[in-house]
């Protein structure tokens, strides 16, 4: 299921070019994906990746981010969350991409150690195409890791 919040840029979110600083918009990625691994777990979740990001275009104050969000696949105790950002013209309401991500929560015991999440249900033809790209992200993920361990 996609999920939609809205964001107002506001001038304090501005950097010297007077548009949004890129440390904003992952803030922006990070907190709300966040929040939607903490609803559909149930759980303390914490960031175990964020994929590399697209500033596609900039934005300005006074300018409406739209943030749509989804769960792709929930592994074991992991699951993957794509967040995508559009800036909205305010009059006609067409949606231009500015961002977008791919991030990796993981679910929390109440000792922090990793726990089970619960399953997503697939209903639409994007979620079950969306459920199959993570796995690859996935693989990409674990190899890197293993490799800034070694
Ligand atoms: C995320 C963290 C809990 C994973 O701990 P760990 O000891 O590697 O745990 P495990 O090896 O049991 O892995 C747990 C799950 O996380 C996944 N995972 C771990 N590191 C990952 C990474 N870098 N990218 C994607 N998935 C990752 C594993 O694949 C596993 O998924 P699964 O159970 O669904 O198959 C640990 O690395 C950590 O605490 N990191 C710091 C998190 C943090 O401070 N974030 C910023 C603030 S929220």
């Amino acid at each position: 299921m996609i999920e939609t919040q809205f964001y107002s840029v506001k001038p304090t979110d501005l950097n010297a070019l007077e548009t949004i600083y890129g440390g904003k918009i992952v803030d922006l990625i990070d907190s709300l994906a966040a929040i939607i691994a903490r609803r559909h777990s149930g759980k303390t979740c914490v960031t175990a990746s964020m994929d590399s990001i697209d500033f596609v275009r900039p934005a300005k104050s006074g300018d409406l981010l739209v943030l749509k969000t989804a769960i792709n696949k929930v592994w074991d105790t992991s699951c993957e969350i794509g967040v995508k950002i559009f800036v909205e013209n305010q009059e006609t309401k067409a949606r231009k991409h500015l961002a977008s991500a791919y991030l990796t929560f993981v679910a929390l015991d109440e000792n922090g150690r990793p726990t089970p999440m619960p399953k997503i249900i697939l209903k639409t033809k994007e979620e079950k195409r969306r459920f199959r790209e993570a796995e690859d992200r996935r693989k990409i993920r674990l190899a890197r890791k293993t490799k800034i361990r070694e």
